[in-house]
């Protein structure tokens, strides 16, 4: 099978289109036939060198698909299903093996190329939003970044759930869009007064940031008393001891979407709401197997709402 390897870790051109052996899966393993592989940044990190990795290896945490063979102590799922998947070893490729905990089925009326893309980004933006803030009814979200992958689903479950949401995004065309998606307000990013704009509608009970680094002590300040600051990425400034002392009261909770509860339950769930059609997952580009460099590329550089994805069969 073609499978998107990196033998060294580097940039974009250390990407390879290698012919390798189908995986077999293990005794808790899905074999995905896959379809549609999601592209997420920490791809990116990945083959950068950022986490440890046994090298060759192959790129890509989401896919969706068909499952090829199962091992022996699967029983979720069978031969010929449809199937999402995130947390995968080595997603962009003709065939990959999921952990079975990570495994949701897909509902016919979504498309594989949906199920791809929800995978990772709307596993971490229902562990921001919807486990570390429900009840939301009547709440007030606040959700930087509501363009991106995660952003937009994010921005999605919370006015699904009955808060209001204010979300940052760039241009004025994401902005629209974000504001089509469900956020009442939506701010440029990039404003000076941004802490005053968000407070002006009113104090997030709920605050997600994947910049704490830019935007830790903006959220300190305008975060409702009691309230929660989620973060989804990044660092804290070098000066958060000195504002931390003069904070209220509130949780700061990190998410990493891959060891989440409940992975596959959580996609299942995430799936439903797009075959009710009450959750959309914005695709702005698909892409051939041999292109997946990219894809990777653009995850990092372009800007755009939602979601980008690679087609091994295309
Ligand atoms: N903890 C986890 O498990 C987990 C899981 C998934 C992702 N992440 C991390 O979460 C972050 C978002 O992931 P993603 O998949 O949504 O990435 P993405 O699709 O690339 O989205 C990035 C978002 O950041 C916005 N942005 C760009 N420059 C900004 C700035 N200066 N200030 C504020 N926002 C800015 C973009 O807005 P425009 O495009 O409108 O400019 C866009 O909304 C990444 O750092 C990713 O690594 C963490």
């Amino acid at each position: 099978m073609r499978a998107i390897r990196y033998h060294d870790t580097g940039g974009p051109s250390v990407l390879t289109v290698d012919e390798v052996p189908r995986p077999g899966p293990g005794c808790t393993d899905v074999l995905v036939e896959v379809r549609a592989a999601g592209v997420n940044p920490v791809d990116v990190s990945f083959r950068e060198g950022a986490y440890p990795t046994d090298l060759p290896a192959t790129a890509g945490l989401d896919v969706a698909g068909v499952v090829s063979a199962v091992g022996e102590d699967v029983t979720a799922v069978e031969v010929g299903d449809r199937v999402c998947a995130t947390g995968v070893d080595g997603a962009y490729a003709e065939y990959a093996l999921a952990p079975a905990n990570n495994v949701a089925q897909l509902p016919d009326d979504v498309s594989f190329v949906e199920g791809a893309a929800v995978g990772l980004a709307g596993v971490t933006a229902w562990q921001a939003v919807v486990h570390y803030g429900s009840p939301l009814p009547g709440k007030t979200v606040l959700f930087h970044g509501g363009s991106g992958g995660v952003g937009h689903i994010g921005v999605q479950l919370a006015a699904l759930g009955g808060a209001r949401v204010i979300a940052t995004a760039g241009a004025a065309d994401r902005r629209d869009r974000v504001r089509d998606l469900g956020a009442g307000d939506v701010f440029d990013y990039a404003r000076e007064d941004l802490g005053t704009a968000v407070a002006d509608v009113g104090a997030p009970d709920l605050v997600v940031d994947h910049r704490p680094e830019t935007y830790l002590e903006l959220d300190l300040e305008v975060v409702a008393e009691g309230g929660t600051l989620v973060l989804i990425e990044g660092e804290f400034p070098e000066t958060s001891t000195a504002f931390l002392s003069r904070v209220k009261e509130l949780t700061i909770q990190a998410v990493s979407g891959l060891n989440a509860p409940d992975v596959g339950s959580t996609l299942g769930d995430l799936v439903g709401l797009i075959a009710d059609d009450r959750l959309t997952v914005e695709v702005e580009r698909t892409y051939p197997l041999e292109d997946a460099a990219e894809a990777q590329r653009a995850v990092v550089e372009d800007s755009y709402v939602g979601k980008l994805v690679v087609e091994p069969g295309a």
